[in-house]
C-alpha cells in the first residue's frame, strides 16, 4: 500500500433537521485513503454510507448540517474552500462519484456519449472531436463498444448504463473515484462483470476508489482497507486481509458469521438479531449495544472510544481486550439466539 494520502477525513459528523429531531447519520467519523488503494466501506441499509460520501462531494439537501475537523484532498483543505471553486477545481476533476441508483441517473433525452462529453468540455477546453475521442476511449475502457456512443440511455441494459456512468466517473481522471453500490440491483452475472471491470481499470488508471456496498462479499473481493459502518460511526476498519482473519469488533463478527460467501465451508449460517438504530436522537452509549451478545453496563450510556490494535487495525469497543474470547463466542450459534 502507498503511503502516499490522497483523502483525510477526521471527525465528520452529518445531521439532518428533520420534523422528528435530528438524525444523527454520521458520527465522529475519520479515515484516510492512500493513493492506488480501494478503500471498502461496508455497512446495513441506513448506517449512513451515502450520507458520508455526499458530504464529501457536497451533494446533500440544506436539512444537512456537516461538521469536521478536517477534510484534505491531495494536499488541499476542501472545508474552507468556496463552493464555487470547490465546483470548479474538485468536483469530478479530482473527486468523482458514481451515485447509488447510477444506472437511472443519465438524462434520459440526451445521447450516452453527449453527456459525458458535456462533462469532459464543462471543465476543459476540449473541443468537440477531442471529447468524442476522449469518450470513445473511456466507453473502450469500461468494455462498451464506442460505437453505442450515439445510443439513448433506454437503449441500454441497466449494466451498460452502470459502465457508462463509470466511463462518466473516469472522464477528467480524478484521483479519486467514489463508488456507491456500484453493483446493486444488477442480476449476478451483470455484477460480476461491473467487478471484473472496475478490477481492470484499477490496472489501467491511478486513481484511488472509495467503493460502498452492504455487500461484505463484494467488499472483501475488491477492497486493500475495509471500514464497518454501524449507526453513522465507523466500528472497525482494518485491512482486508486482518479484517477477515482477525475480525475484532462485535458486529464485525456478527456480520462474518451472517454472510454464506465468506464462512467456513459447513459452518452454520448465524444472523444478528434484531435491527439497526433509527438514528434520531442523539444516541447514548454504543450504537450496537441492543443488539450486541457482549455488552457490559456501561456500552448503554458511554460512547466507546476508538482503540489502534495495529497500524491500520482499529476499533470502537469498549472490549477490545477481550477479542480472542469473543471471536471464540461469535462463531457459536446460542451467543446471538440468547438476544432473542
Ligand atoms: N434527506 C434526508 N433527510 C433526513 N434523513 C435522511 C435523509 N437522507 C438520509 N437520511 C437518513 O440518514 C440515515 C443514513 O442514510 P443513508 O442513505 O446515508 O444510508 P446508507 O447507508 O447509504 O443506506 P443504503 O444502504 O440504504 O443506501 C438513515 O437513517 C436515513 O433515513
Ligand atoms: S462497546 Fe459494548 S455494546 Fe458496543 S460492541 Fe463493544 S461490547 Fe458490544
Ligand atoms: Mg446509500
Amino acid at each position: 500500500m502507498s503511503n502516499n494520502r490522497v483523502l483525510r477525513v477526521k471527525n465528520l459528523n452529518v445531521r439532518y433537521q428533520t420534523q422528528q429531531g435530528p438524525v444523527h447519520a454520521v458520527n465522529d467519523v475519520s479515515f484516510d485513503v492512500f493513493q492506488d488503494e480501494v478503500f471498502g466501506i461496508a455497512g446495513e441499509s441506513g448506517c449512513g454510507k451515502s450520507t458520508l460520501i455526499r458530504a464529501l462531494m457536497r451533494l446533500l439537501p440544506d436539512s444537512a448540517e456537516v461538521t469536521a475537523n478536517e477534510i484534505t484532498l491531495s494536499g488541499q483543505n476542501l472545508e474552507s474552500m468556496p463552493e464555487r471553486r470547490f465546483r470548479e477545481e474538485v468536483l469530478w476533476s479530482k473527486m468523482s462519484l458514481v451515485p447509488q441508483s447510477a444506472m437511472n441517473s443519465l438524462n434520459p433525452v440526451y445521447r450516452v456519449g453527449n453527456q459525458i462529453m458535456e462533462a469532459i468540455q464543462a471543465h476543459s477546453s476540449k473541443t468537440n472531436a477531442q471529447a468524442r475521442e476522449r469518450t470513445a476511449h473511456l466507453f473502450d475502457i469500461v468494455g462498451l463498444q464506442p460505437d453505442l456512443m450515439d445510443n439513448y440511455p433506454h437503449e441500454f441494459s441497466g449494466g451498460m448504463r452502470q459502465r457508462a456512468m463509470i466511463a462518466m466517473s473516469l472522464a477528467l481522471d480524478p484521483g479519486l473515484i467514489i463508488m456507491d453500490e456500484p453493483t446493486t440491483g444488477l442480476d449476478v452475472l451483470v455484477q460480476e462483470r461491473i467487478l471484473r471491470r472496475i478490477r481492470e481499470i484499477r490496472e489501467e488508471i491511478s486513481s484511488s476508489i472509495i467503493l460502498i456496498t452492504h455487500d461484505i462479499a463484494v467488499i472483501a473481493e475488491m477492497s486493500d482497507r475495509i471500514a464497518v459502518m454501524y449507526g453513522g460511526y465507523f466500528m472497525e476498519q482494518a485491512t482486508a486481509i486482518d479484517l477477515f482473519e482477525t475480525p475484532s469488533h462485535p458486529y464485525t463478527l456478527g456480520l462474518k458469521n451472517a454472510f454464506p460467501s465468506i464462512r467456513r465451508k459447513g459452518q452454520e449460517l448465524i444472523s444478528i438479531p434484531g435491527s439497526p438504530p433509527t438514528l434520531i436522537g442523539e444516541c447514548k452509549g454504543c450504537p450496537f449495544w441492543e443488539r450486541c451478545p457482549f455488552s457490559v453496563e456501561h456500552c448503554s450510556n458511554e460512547t466507546p472510544a476508538i482503540e489502534k490494535l495495529a497500524q491500520y487495525h482499529e476499533v470502537r469497543c469498549f472490549r477490545h481486550k477481550d477479542t480472542p474470547q469473543l471471536r471464540e463466542l461469535a462463531s457459536k450459534k446460542g451467543t446471538w439466539l440468547s438476544l432473542d
